[in-house]
């Protein structure tokens, strides 16, 4: 890339006339238009950096935010048309003491015009030696604030020595709300999402480190009550007994924060396979392993299924399934049935093309008998760590994080899930999955 010389920027060195003005005004219009973008930190920086190339001199422009947590400044963005060797993205300095510091507090930018002079008089600077390093001889610092609050730092830099004048300042501050203002927003949003891939990746430690502690409890509270190492009285029974049924309850939830992290993360293994059946790798598994709860509640698990094969994951279906037919058993009423169906269902459709396509779906569902929920309750069903509470369910555990990662896993298969209930009689929810689209209809010849 060849350098640009500053001198060839016509509306730059302008700093007075006209035509600099409107230069200003049109910057000021676009960083507006920016806190409306719904772009990310980096496309905003992007943009900024295009538009003060308009109005300020410069071949190398970085943002360093301030932390108060730390009283650190670190940079985070550097572009640059020559290399960046020692001051990128990640360089940090502390704020308190250095030279930044009062440009932070006063909202004045400050014109370095001889880099090399500069480092003359302040020989221990590390940060004048580092951007020395990089080739930058004057630069124009200039603080980001929005209202009282210091946000960071905004630096133009320079390979020519002298290349700031008073009248950059000017042209800075007549932008700096403007900019300010975009960049502390993207800058909110850049730190919500860091907060929660924070949150997630520490879902996931703590989960994961549940859970071979727990495995092992519930594994060593079934060789006492099995009698591998003696005989226990009843009541000692008893007591093991319960403690396996926290732990496995604790193995359930951190199954679900397992889950929950993967997705948070976008790291939801999703490997279909091309073609599973249906009934026998995700259904009847799941059925299995529900019926001594059912049992236990003098419930009878029926089933209505058609032979299907599908594209998918059956590890995460079966994940789904489990959660629903779970939810079926612990909140249906006690002595009733609860129906699992699968049918195929089709309709026509037409494709992105716009040809004319039938479309053939398999369709689960899971009714049971029971309190089921109002209709005004069903968006809450399927959002994060949310229960209802009602009283016939007193008593029954759980994270409020099953029916959210089942949505997220069907979502994730192209299909859909829905909840239905009568009030007071029953509750019945049902997922579709594509099975395979079918050639475009062609009409008959004649
Ligand atoms: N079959 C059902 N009948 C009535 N309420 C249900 C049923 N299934 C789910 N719910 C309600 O939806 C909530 C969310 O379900 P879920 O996300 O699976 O979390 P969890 O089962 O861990 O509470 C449950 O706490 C329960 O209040
Ligand atoms: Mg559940």
């Amino acid at each position: 890339m060849t350098p640009i010389d500053v001198s060839e920027h016509p509306a730059a060195d302008d700093s007075g006339g006209q035509l600099h003005g409107a230069a200003v005004q049109m910057v000021m219009d676009d960083l507006k238009q920016l806190w409306f973008s719904g772009k990310s930190l980096f496309d905003v920086l992007d943009v900024v950096y295009e538009a003060m190339r308009q109005i300020i001199p410069f071949d190398r422009m970085s943002v360093a935010f301030y932390n108060e947590e730390t009283g650190m400044v670190v940079s985070r963005w550097v572009r640059s048309e020559t290399e960046v060797k020692r001051v990128d993205k990640g360089y940090w300095a502390e704020l308190k003491g250095s030279s930044l510091e009062p440009i932070l507090r006063t909202g004045r930018p400050r014109i370095i015009n001889n880099l090399e002079q500069h480092l003359a008089e302040r020989p221990d600077s590390r940060a004048t030696q580092d951007i020395l390093k990089d080739g930058v001889m004057s630069n124009l610092t200039c603080p980001l604030r929005a209202g009282n609050h210091a946000i960071g730092l905004l630096f133009f830099s320079s390979r020519k020595p002298d290349t700031y004048r008073p009248g950059h300042i000017d042209t800075f501050l007549a932008v700096a709300d403007s900019l300010s203002l975009a960049v502390e927003k993207v800058k909110y949003l850049d730190d919500l999402a860091q907060a929660k891939r924070n949150y997630a990746q520490i879902l996931y430690f703590v989960a994961h480190e549940l859970k071979a502690p727990l495995a092992s409890i519930a594994t060593i509270g079934s060789t006492l009550t099995e009698g591998y190492l003696g005989k226990l009285t009843p009541q000692q029974t008893e007591k093991v007994q319960r403690m396996i049924a926290n732990s496995s309850y604790l193995t359930n939830l951190v199954r679900d924060y397992l889950d929950l992290s993967q997705i948070e993360t976008g790291e939801m293994k999703y490997q279909p396979g091309p073609a599973v059946d249906l009934v026998e790798e995700v259904i009847r598994p799941m059925v299995e392993i529900q019926t001594p709860a059912a049992r236990a509640r003098g419930m009878t698990l029926e089933a209505d299924l058609e032979y299907l094969v599908a594209p998918c994951d059956a590890t995460l279906l079966k994940v789904v399934f489990n959660n629903l037919l779970g939810n079926a058993v612990r909140y249906g009423r006690e002595n009733t049935k609860v129906l699992v169906r699968l049918v195929r269902r089709s309709f026509s459709d037409y494709n992105d093309a716009g040809e004319h396509i039938r479309q053939y779906w398999a369709l689960f569902s899971v009714r049971n008998e029971g309190v089921g929920f109002a209709p005004e309750q069903k968006q809450k069903l399927f959002a994060r760590f949310q229960r209802l509470h009602h009283p016939e369910h007193k008593g029954v555990t759980g994270s409020g994080l099953g029916l959210y990662i089942s949505r997220q896993i069907v979502i994730r298969h192209g299909g859909e899930i829905t909840a239905d209930s009568e009030p007071g009689k029953w509750a019945e929810f049902r997922f579709r999955i594509p099975l395979r689209q079918e050639a475009p209809l062609v009409d008959a010849p004649a």
